[in-house]
C-alpha cells in the first residue's frame, strides 16, 4: 500500500513536470514568473546582434553579466535574415543561434523578439522591402499576401527557436509577439489572433508569449490579445506607478513589465545627440525595481546601423535615423562601459548578487590617421561597372522596388527635350523624390531636391543635355502609418 502511494504520487509529480526540472511560467496568485518553479524576476538589457560585428558578441554580453543582468533582450530582424524571398541568411553577422549560445554560455537568459515587425529604428521596421512589389498590400494586417509571406518567414525561424526554449533546455524564457501593435492604426484582432496561433503552434503551448505597448489606453486595448501577457514600455521620465496602474487594467494578474525602459534615445539626420542623465536613468530603475517589477532597459548597447539599414519615422515630416544607434546606453556604439553603467550596476546589487569580478576594459583602439580621400571621377565614368547588366529603360521613372534595388542610389536618366535658355523650375510636385535627389544637367551639379523640405529648383539647359537625377532612399519609415514607404520618383517639368 505505502509503495502503491509513492509510486502514485511520483507520477503526479512527473506528470506535473514532464520536462524534469525545468520550466519557466507565469504565476497568477504570486504574481511573478516562475523559474523551475520559484519566482523570479528579470533585469534585462537590448542588445541587437545586427547592429555588431559578431567578433564582438561574446565582449558586449560578458560586460552585460558582469553589469549584473540576468538576461538580455533581442530583436529579429525579419529583412536582414530573408533579403529575397525564400532566400535565407543566418552566417556571419546574422548567426542568430550561435549569438544565443554565446549568451547562454556566458549565463544570460534569453527573450527574444521575432516580431514579424520590430520598429527598432530599422529599415522599414524590420519588413522586408520586397513586400512592397505588392503595392497596395497592408502591412501588419490580415491581408493574404501579407500573411502568406509572414507564415512563409515564421516557418522557418520560429522551429530554429524552439529547441532553445526555456522548458526544452534552452536559455529563451519568453517570446513577444508584434512590436507595439496597439500604435497602429490597423487595430486588427484577427491578425494578432493568427500570429498568437502560428506561435503556438510553433512553439509549443508552454512557452510565455507577451505583448509590448506604449502606456495609453488606445495601444493596450489593440496591442494586447487574451492569451498573451501584456506588458508596457516607459522611460525614466514617466510615472512608473501610473504606468503599471494602467496595465493593470488589461492585465490584472501575473509579473509587471516593463519591456522597454529608456536608457537614452534615437538619433536624426541633423538634429542633436540624444542624451538622459545617468543620475535620472538610475533612479528610474530604482522605483521600477523597489515596485517588484521585471524590466528589460532599451538599449542596453545601442550599436551601429552598418551598410543602409536605419530606418525613419515620420512626425510633420520624414525624419531618417543616423547611422550611428549609440542611443546613449549603458555600453557606448563602441561596447565601452559609462558612468551610466556603473550608476546602474549599483542600483541592481541592491537586488541581486552582482558577479564578484573587473567589468572587462573598453575595447581596444586604434588610430588610423588621416585618410586622404581622393577624387577618381564622376558616377557616370563608372556607369558600367556599378551596373554591368546596363540601364533599365522605361517610359516612366519606376521604383526601387520595381526595380528590385531596394537599398542605396538608384540613377534616373533622361535628355533635355528642348532648349532652356532661362532659369526654369524643376519641381517635384507629388513629394516624389524619396529621399533626396542630386540633380546634373550636362555633367554638371545643379541642385539637390529632398522629400518634404526642397520640392522645386531652378535649371537651365540645351537640348540632348543629359539630365541625372541621383536618388538616394535614406532609409524606410520604421513606425506609424506610413510604413509602406516605396522609394518613388515622380519628377515632372
Ligand atoms: C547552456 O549553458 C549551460 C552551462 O551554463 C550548459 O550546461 C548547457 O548545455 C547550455 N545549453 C545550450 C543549449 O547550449
Ligand atoms: C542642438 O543643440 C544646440 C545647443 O543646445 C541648440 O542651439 C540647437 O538648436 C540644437 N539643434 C537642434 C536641431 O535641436
Ligand atoms: C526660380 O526662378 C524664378 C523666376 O526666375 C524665381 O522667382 C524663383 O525665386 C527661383 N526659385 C529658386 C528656388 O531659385
Amino acid at each position: 500500500m505505502g509503495a502503491r502511494l509513492l509510486y502514485l504520487l511520483l507520477l503526479g509529480l512527473l506528470y506535473e513536470q514532464p520536462r524534469g526540472d525545468r520550466s519557466f511560467t507565469i504565476d497568477d496568485d504570486q504574481n511573478c514568473f516562475k523559474k523551475d518553479g520559484v519566482c523570479f524576476h528579470y533585469i534585462s538589457g537590448s542588445i541587437h546582434y545586427f547592429r555588431i560585428p559578431a567578433i564582438y558578441w561574446k565582449d558586449r554580453l560578458m560586460k552585460m553579466y558582469m553589469t549584473g543582468l540576468n538576461a538580455i533582450q533581442i530583436y529579429v530582424p525579419w529583412n536582414f535574415h530573408e533579403p529575397e524571398p525564400g532566400m535565407f541568411n543566418f552566417e556571419g553577422d546574422g548567426a542568430l543561434e550561435h549569438f544565443l549560445d554565446l549568451a547562454n554560455e556566458t549565463g544570460l537568459l534569453v527573450i527574444v523578439r521575432p516580431g514579424p515587425y520590430i520598429c527598432s529604428e530599422w529599415d522599414m521596421g524590420g519588413l522586408p522591402a520586397w513586400l512592397l512589389n505588392k503595392k497596395d498590400i497592408v502591412l501588419r494586417s490580415s491581408d493574404p499576401d501579407y500573411l502568406s509571406a509572414v507564415n512563409s518567414w515564421l516557418s522557418v525561424l520560429l522551429p530554429r527557436l524552439r529547441p532553445r526554449l526555456y522548458n526544452n533546455g534552452g536559455n529563451i524564457i519568453s517570446v513577444q509577439v508584434e512590436n507595439e501593435y496597439g500604435s497602429y492604426h490597423a487595430c486588427d484582432y484577427s491578425y494578432m489572433r493568427h500570429l498568437f496561433h502560428t506561435f503556438r503552434l510553433y512553439l509549443g503551448d508552454d512557452v510565455v508569449l507577451f505583448t509590448t505597448d506604449g502606456n495609453t489606453d488606445r495601444e493596450l486595448k489593440c496591442g494586447s490579445l487574451q492569451g498573451m501577457h501584456a506588458t508596457v514600455d516607459f522611460g525614466p521620465a514617466d510615472d512608473a506607478k501610473k504606468a503599471f496602474d494602467l496595465l493593470r487594467r488589461y492585465q490584472p494578474t501575473g509579473p509587471l513589465v516593463n519591456s522597454e525602459y529608456y536608457t537614452g534615445w534615437l538619433d536624426y539626420w541633423g538634429g542633436n545627440h540624444s542624451t538622459a542623465s545617468p543620475q535620472m536613468v538610475s533612479h528610474g530603475l530604482q522605483t521600477i525595481l523597489e515596485m517588484g517589477a521585471n524590466v528589460n532597459m532599451y538599449m542596453f548597447e545601442g550599436g551601429t546601423n552598418f551598410g543602409y539599414w536605419n530606418g525613419a519615422d515620420y512626425k510633420e515630416q520624414y525624419k531618417p535615423i543616423t547611422t550611428s544607434y549609440d542611443y546613449d546606453a549603458p555600453l557606448t556604439e563602441a561596447g565601452d562601459p559609462t558612468e551610466k553603467l556603473f550608476a546602474l550596476r549599483s542600483v541592481i546589487s541592491q537586488f541581486l548578487p552582482v558577479p564578484e569580478g573587473p567589468m572587462p576594459p573598453p575595447t581596444p583602439k586604434y588610430d588610423y590617421g588621416v585618410v586622404k580621400l581622393q577624387k577618381v571621377g564622376d558616377i557616370t565614368d563608372f556607369l558600367d561597372i556599378l551596373c554591368p547588366g546596363g540601364p533599365i529603360v522605361t517610359r516612366y521613372p519606376i521604383t526601387f522596388e520595381d526595380a528590385k534595388q531596394y537599398f542605396g542610389f538608384m540613377l534616373y536618366r533622361t535628355r533635355v527635350p528642348w532648349e532652356i535658355p532661362d532659369m526654369t523650375s524643376l519641381s517635384d510636385p507629388f513629394n516624389g523624390v524619396r529621399d533626396r535627389a542630386y540633380i546634373t544637367i550636362d555633367g554638371s551639379f545643379t541642385g539637390v531636391l529632398e522629400r518634404d523640405h526642397v520640392r522645386m529648383i531652378n535649371v537651365t539647359g540645351s537640348a540632348g543635355d543629359w539630365l541625372d537625377i541621383l536618388v538616394e532612399n535614406m532609409g524606410r519609415i520604421n513606425f506609424g502609418s506610413f510604413v509602406n514607404d516605396l522609394k518613388v520618383k515622380c519628377i515632372t517639368h
